[in-house]
């Protein structure tokens, strides 16, 4: 069985190969350019992952020692991301499977990060408790199976990724915000100033807004960016990071003692922030449960497990039409692509 996926959702483009379960070819091209403009510009984003694709293919398939011919099936991130940077994965994909008579599968996006940690050598076991923590997302899951996610909370409003950036701009620090909030944070006190953390008491939501606007609140009551040295910029960065991976770690741990579970396994692009890996690291071994964070190229953006999710449901019987939609944002009520048809 030789799967292809295909990811575009938002500024990463990968295309990756899973050959007889193994993973042969996982390429990923950052679309570093937004940098200048402080974000991704979604028109941009399309036009990029248009360049890019077919050269990808064409190297993941020289790098797995394999001709287009052989593809068993044809995966492609479906949703949630940018509509325009969407459609031109999922439309490539479409295409590769109608002109080669090959089986098609879209994969959520979030599924996707959720099942991640089965690109690594531990993998988790069901049922799982899954963290995803993301740019555009912060979802807590019971993983009882492949074909059955239970969504505990989500984010009232901001993501827990999303509220980096934010910070890391209003702090003058750049895009994207995570790694440069984690960089400013390595010199900076975590203890000088005292931030608040959201509990939405009796759920398992999260919310980002309020410690975003305190932090915003802060630096106006020193007079501004400006008046900031180095040090209080990193001060302030680290205090943080502080603050959001305690929100994280907190509902983690409110869920563990509510749930029976195997494994914790937290993903997607924040799951590559150290204090937070420490700290979940450290919530598991407290509770004798096995955790599983994926390496640095699992938890950003990628096709591997775009490739991985499609087989897992390929193998319970799912196959996709041609003409599925791309969907820009989670849909509440059909969280598992499978239910979407
Ligand atoms: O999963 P991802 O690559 O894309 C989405 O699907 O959103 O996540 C990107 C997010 C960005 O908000 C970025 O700032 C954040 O992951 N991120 C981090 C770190 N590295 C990336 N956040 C905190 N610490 C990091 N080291
Ligand atoms: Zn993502």
């Amino acid at each position: 069985m030789i799967t292809l996926g295909i990811e575009t959702s938002c500024d990463e483009t990968s295309v990756a190969i899973i050959k007889n379960g193994e993973l042969t070819a996982n390429l990923v091209s950052s679309q570093d350019f937004h940098k200048k403009y402080g974000g991704v510009v979604p028109e941009l984003s399309s036009r990029a992952h248009l360049q890019i694709i077919n050269p990808l293919l064409k190297d993941a398939l020289k790098i797995s020692q394999i001709n287009l011919e052989e593809l068993d099936l044809v995966s492609a991130t479906a949703g949630p991301g940018l509509i325009g940077a969407l459609l031109v994965g999922l439309t490539y994909a479409k295409g590769l499977a109608l002109s080669l008579n090959k089986d098609f599968i879209a994969v959520n996006h979030i599924e996707g990060h959720i099942f991640s940690g089965f690109l690594m050598p531990e993998k988790p076991e069901f049922p799982f408790l899954c963290l995803v923590v993301s740019g555009g997302h912060t979802l807590l899951i019971l993983v009882k199976s492949y074909g059955e996610l239970i969504k505990l909370g989500t984010t009232i409003d901001d993501a827990a990724g999303e509220a980096f950036d934010k910070i890391s701009k209003l702090l003058g620090l750049g895009y994207p915000g995570g790694p440069k909030i984690q960089n400013a944070a390595k010199t900076g006190d975590e203890n000088r100033i005292k931030f608040p953390v959201s509990d939405l008491k009796n759920s398992f939501n999260f919310s980002f807004s309020g410690l975003k606007t305190s932090v915003l609140r802060y630096v106006q009551n020193q007079g501004g960016l400006e008046k900031l040295d180095q040090q209080h910029i990193s001060d302030i960065a680290a205090s943080f990071q502080k603050a959001v991976i305690k929100a994280l770690i907190f509902k983690l741990e409110s869920a563990l003692k509510q749930f029976e579970v195997n494994s914790i396994s937290v993903v997607g692009g924040v799951a590559a922030n150290s204090l937070l890996k420490e700290e979940a690291t450290k919530l598991a071994d407290s509770y004798n449960k096995k955790i599983v964070i994926p390496s640095l190229q699992f938890c950003g953006d990628n096709a591997a497990m775009i490739a991985y999710r499609a087989e897992t449901l390929y193998n319970s019987g799912v196959k996709h039409k041609l003409n599925f939609k791309p969907f820009p944002s989670l849909d509440e009520n059909s969280f598992l692509t499978s239910e979407r048809l």
